[in-house]
């Protein structure tokens, strides 16, 4: 009796799950999910390799000394760093007193409060300050931004997929949408006419919807001019400010992947002697 009663239960779980698949099989035929610009026409990242990446990289300090120029003299009129201080660039390989007077000559000045009068102020930079916003507060940005907010930078590599490589792409990837064809020849414009870019914003198949608030930044070559002579193209600030902000979101990266490393040796170690205690104990013994 209780097998039979099983049996039914079994019966009926079954059968309900198999209905539910019927169901979703024939709404799948009969209404096809609708075909979106977004979809058709998003790009994924471009290809592009950072002396940082696999098991061994390390960062090229050069190139995040280039990268942090990028950000000071572009981005950075847009978008703060709030997680980074100014002694954090001891790390890119700046002595004390550069930290110092980078600090001291950054744009943005470090709000405070005048001792005299109590009122708002501002001082320059020390190198115990975070970078500062360039915005007072959420509602000046975006009122300076056409109602779009530029986030905090200091993480961005880690809070999308692909970070550097969606960084960079995005960078390079402003188009003229007129015309734009995906990889497959279809012309965005004919197949989505709704999709045309709204006044605002700017055409950038990198980005998810298409289309972004912040108008293309890097727009020219030699925009910046590197101390170490290195040619400053558009993909080289490109990829330099990558970098760099792949610094800002995980400055320890170097010790996670050395730390990765010790602990794979200790591992190896430890069997050889787990190996040799074995073969100790059980030296007397016969099979
Ligand atoms: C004139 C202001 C301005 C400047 C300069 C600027 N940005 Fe932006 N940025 C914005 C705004 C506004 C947004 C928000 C866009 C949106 O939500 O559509 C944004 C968004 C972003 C995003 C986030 C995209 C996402 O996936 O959400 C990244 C990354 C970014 N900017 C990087 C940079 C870098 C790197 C530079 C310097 C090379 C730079 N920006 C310079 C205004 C600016």
């Amino acid at each position: 009796m209780v097998r039979l009663v099983a049996f039914l239960v079994g019966v009926f779980f079954s059968g309900m799950l198999l209905l539910g698949l019927g169901d979703t099989v024939i709404t799948a035929i009969k209404e096809p999910a609708v075909p979106t610009a977004e979809h058709d026409f998003y790009e994924k990242p471009l290809a592009v390799s950072f002396a940082h990446d696999g098991p061994l990289g390390k960062f090229d300090r050069g190139q995040l000394q280039r990268g942090l120029k990028v950000y000071s003299e572009v981005c950075a009129a847009c978008h703060g760093l709030s997680l980074v201080s100014f002694r954090n660039f001891a790390d890119l390989g700046y002595s004390e007193d550069e930290v110092k007077a980078i600090a001291k000559g950054w744009k943005t000045e470090v709000p405070t409060i005048n001792p005299e009068t109590g009122e708002p102020a501002t001082r320059p930079a020390i190198p115990a300050d975070r970078i500062p916003s360039p915005f007072a507060n959420e509602v000046a940005a975006r009122a300076a931004n056409n109602n779009a907010l530029p986030p905090d930078l200091s993480l961005i590599t880690k809070a999308r997929a692909d970070g550097p490589a969606y960084v960079y792409s995005l960078l390079l990837g402003y188009r003229e949408q007129v015309g734009y064809k995906n990889a497959e020849g279809k012309e965005l414009l004919k197949e989505f006419p709704e999709a045309a870019t709204p006044p605002g914003l700017n055409f950038n198949p990198w980005f998810a919807t298409l289309n972004i608030a912040m108008a293309q930044p890097i727009s020219a070559d030699d925009q910046v001019t590197y101390d170490d002579g290195t040619k400053a193209t558009q993909e080289q600030m490109a990829k330099d400010v990558s970098a760099f902000l792949t610094w800002t979101a995980e400055p320890k990266l170097e010790n996670r992947k050395s730390a990765g490393w010790a602990a794979l040796g200790f591992l190896i170690i430890f069997t050889g002697l787990a190996w040799m205690s074995y073969k100790t104990i059980w030296a007397g013994k016969k099979h």
